[in-house]
């Protein structure tokens, strides 16, 4: 369904209850009784056009072509709501689901495993935190100058800003996938399994408003700033003249295809858990440091476990270390 100005607010809530996390974000209060979207829009002093932008983006999935929902879109409405989200993320949901995995079980120091899956838990909400701190100070900074009819001069360009962004997105989704991959081969049984339960549904619900969210950013956003950015410098050129180009380079991946861990794979895996630098590793190992960072991927790809806490889990777990050789 795609919603349009004169619909009811509430029917949004009715027919897809997520919008309900798009609405608080955009500061619009409840209480709007039969209000259309574009009455309790004006009631809140929010640009109705990207309101439904957003809405009618989030709603239909990615099905309606987004350079027609970029044109109704202003930009720095759509960045206010991306950095309300971000501060949903960063001091509620994620502090949330913390105090729940604490309640479900003994993280102390005591109860070694749950307390490495706190400390895991605590490495992945930091990488969001940094993510959204990098987008504040870098993205939306850069975004605010092409507002007030600047072009930033440091920078070549939006596209090349966002580019590296672009790929910390997946690398999210990634640690995501394995925070809630660890929970639940290796929390201790003795937990709380129904707060347990309940912390775990709270990941695989924000992980799903996370990635809605940098979705947004890569597509709906990138495509208003892009804009904006074509408008600024087209000014910029009649005016006085100045002007920059940017453009985003590819990327590829080498990848092997091999299956089990190797017994230096292991060996590795001890000397990571132990605290060992990669230099350190191959002066022990007297491979070369080029050789560790192999040995690192392929375990990463072997293991789909890219840090040093959740490596750690693993090698007690899977009995490759003693608990007492482990550097907390
Ligand atoms: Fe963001
Ligand atoms: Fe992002």
């Amino acid at each position: 369904m795609h919603f349009t100005e004169s619909a009811h607010m509430s029917d949004l809530i009715h027919d897809d209850y997520r919008l309900l996390q798009v609405i608080s974000r955009f500061g619009v209060s409840l209480g709007f009784g039969d209000k259309s979207i574009r009455e309790a829009c004006t009631a809140s002093g929010v640009d109705t056009g990207t309101f439904l932008a957003v809405v009618n983006f989030i709603q239909s999935e990615g099905r309606l072509p987004v350079e027609e929902l970029a044109e109704e879109v202003s930009v720095a409405e759509l960045m206010r709501y991306l950095q309300r989200s971000h501060s949903y993320f960063i001091d509620f949901r994620l502090p949330s689901i913390r105090r729940k995995l604490i309640e479900a079980v003994d993280c102390s120091a005591k109860n070694q495993i749950a307390f490495l899956i706190l400390k895991f838990y605590d490495e992945y909400a930091s990488e969001v935190q940094r993510h959204m701190d990098y987008e504040n100070t870098h993205i939306h900074t850069y975004v605010e100058q092409l507002l007030e009819g600047k072009v930033p001069g440091r920078h070549a360009s939006y596209s090349e800003l966002a580019h590296q962004h672009h790929d910390n997105h997946s690398s999210l989704s990634k640690s995501s996938h394995e925070l809630k991959s660890i929970i639940i081969k290796y929390y201790p049984s003795d937990s709380d399994t129904q707060r347990l339960y309940d912390a775990l549904m709270d990941i695989y619900i924000m992980e799903e408003d996370l990635f809605s969210h940098c979705h947004l950013e890569d597509t709906l956003f990138a495509e208003a700033v892009r804009s904006l950015e074509n408008e600024v410098r087209c000014k910029v050129r009649q005016g006085d003249g100045a002007s920059a180009d940017g453009q985003a380079a590819g990327r590829s991946d080498a990848t092997d295809t091999s299956g089990e861990l190797s017994d230096r794979e292991k060996e590795v895996i001890c000397h990571v858990v132990r605290g060992l630098s990669n230099k350190e590793i191959a002066e022990k190992m007297f491979i070369s440091a080029n050789t560790v960072m192999t040995h690192r991927r392929n375990i990463a790809r072997k293991t789909q476990i890219h840090s040093p806490a959740g490596l750690t889990i693993f090698a007690i777990v899977n009995g490759l270390i003693n608990l007492d050789e482990v550097k907390l």
